[in-house]
């Protein structure tokens, strides 16, 4: 058996290994280095809007309905106007492709075959031209554009180019959060290596050979992300931020012929300037808690926005999504649907594009239990009725998902 064969089988095995995603995420810290890990594990200054989201879901009481005799539940759905199996979409995240050789294209892919879909980030590591010809996937864009308007533009057209619909503008970063694990691990957040820490990193990635050499076979360098760069909106990963007014938003609607999605939304107010500014969706979302700190969780500012746009345009939310429950939640506060992070990357991590593919399982499978057990047929009718209510989570408490495999984020 050719070797590409043999790690495609050892992946579909630890893929069966996980559970749920809390299995994920201990399989990604086993495989890692740590500078890897913490990149997608952490969050910004003390991390308290990622705590806050996840804390969120752990506050919302169900208000189940007994006797209705509903043993089966629908989850497939409609997003921008698209069908989807399965109301999670795989959320724009950076440099996917240094946690596992199948990167963006694996994720792509995965999404696909399970019905849904994925946002290439701008960052990812691989280019939209590399993951839309490699996979002929169905994939949404994401725009990051330090390079200005004009960055932005010469973007949207090569997406557009490679038949990309849906382009998602993420208006959450004019500056780059404060990432105090890479800060630790003296890399510039994102990830930047330099001649001052590369011993350092050296050695935590030599703690993790198979990692590096997997890694290395695919070309890739970490000492130097932007030798292969995709594309200028790699000055992104430089540490720069990526700015976006609602006039430069405007301005992308004008140009950009498919579906418009703004994400980085966390009131009715930025919901409505997005609407104005000719968004066909909105993403409630604290950038996983990895810009501000001390931004709502994301759970609790849905329903404002919510209010404001939900008759209008499609409202997702991500951050903290870790269980089907949660996924109930979203949808009976409003949401179309969630989107997920760092679930997926944990998979990606640890088993590839079958890690992938599992995590979407075990987050559909926990969403129909959920549903059946809760009475409901289908997603069309949640609401509000399903909740009892959602107690504010209490600050300085620990972090509620999960119980804390390191001392870091507790
Ligand atoms: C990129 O979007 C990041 O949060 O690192």
């Amino acid at each position: 058996m050719a070797l590409r064969e043999l790690l495609r089988a050892a992946d579909v095995r630890g893929a069966r290994r996980l559970h749920n995603v809390a299995d994920a995420r201990r399989a990604a810290r086993r495989r890692l280095p740590s500078v890897v890990y913490d990149y997608v594990d952490g969050a910004a200054d003390d991390e308290l809007a990622l705590w806050r989201n996840e804390a969120a879901f752990g506050s919302v009481t169900f208000r189940p309905k007994m006797g209705s005799g509903c043993v089966s539940a629908s989850i497939a759905s409609r997003v921008l106007g698209a069908d989807v199996a399965v109301p999670v979409i795989l959320a724009p995240c950076g440099l996917v492709r240094l946690l596992h050789r199948d990167g963006a294209a694996g994720v792509a892919r995965a999404a696909a075959s399970r019905g849904t879909v994925s946002v290439l980030s701008t960052v990812a590591g691989s280019s939209i031209e590399e993951v839309t010809s490699q996979t002929g996937a169905r994939v949404w864009f994401q725009l990051y554009a330090s390079g200005g308007i004009r960055e932005a533009e010469m973007l949207c057209r090569r997406a557009s180019e490679c038949g990309v619909e849906v382009l998602v503008v993420t208006v959450d970063i004019p500056a780059l959060g404060n990432r105090e694990r890479d800060v630790r691990h003296g890399v510039t957040p994102p990830l930047r290596v330099d001649s001052h820490n590369a011993v350092a990193l050296g050695v935590q990635v030599f703690t993790k050979p198979r990692w590096a050499a997997e890694l290395a076979a695919t070309g890739l360098r970490l000492a130097r992300p932007s030798a292969r760069s995709s594309g200028p909106g790699d000055s992104a990963l430089q540490g720069r931020a990526s700015p976006f007014s609602w006039d430069d938003i405007a301005r992308l609607r004008a140009v950009w012929a498919g579906a418009l999605v703004v994400k980085g939304v966390l009131s009715g107010e930025d919901g409505a300037r997005a609407v104005d500014a000719g968004a066909d969706a909105i993403v409630v979302s604290n950038h996983g808690g990895r810009q501000l700190d001390n931004a709502p969780a994301t759970l609790h500012a849905l329903p404002d926005v919510g209010a404001e746009v939900g008759g209008k345009v499609d409202v997702l939310v991500d951050g903290g999504i870790r269980r089907g429950a949660h996924v109930v939640a979203a949808l009976a506060l409003g949401a179309r649907a969630v989107m997920i992070g760092r679930p997926y990357l944990y998979g990606l991590a640890a088993a590839g594009e079958p890690g992938v593919e599992r995590v979407v399982d075990i987050l559909a499978s926990e969403l129909r239990r959920c549903m059946v057990l809760l009475g409901c047929p289908s997603i069309e009718d949640l609401g509000p009725q399903w909740l009892e209510g959602l107690d504010a989570p209490v600050p300085g408490a620990r972090r509620a998902w999960p119980s804390a495999p390191h001392g870091s984020t507790a």
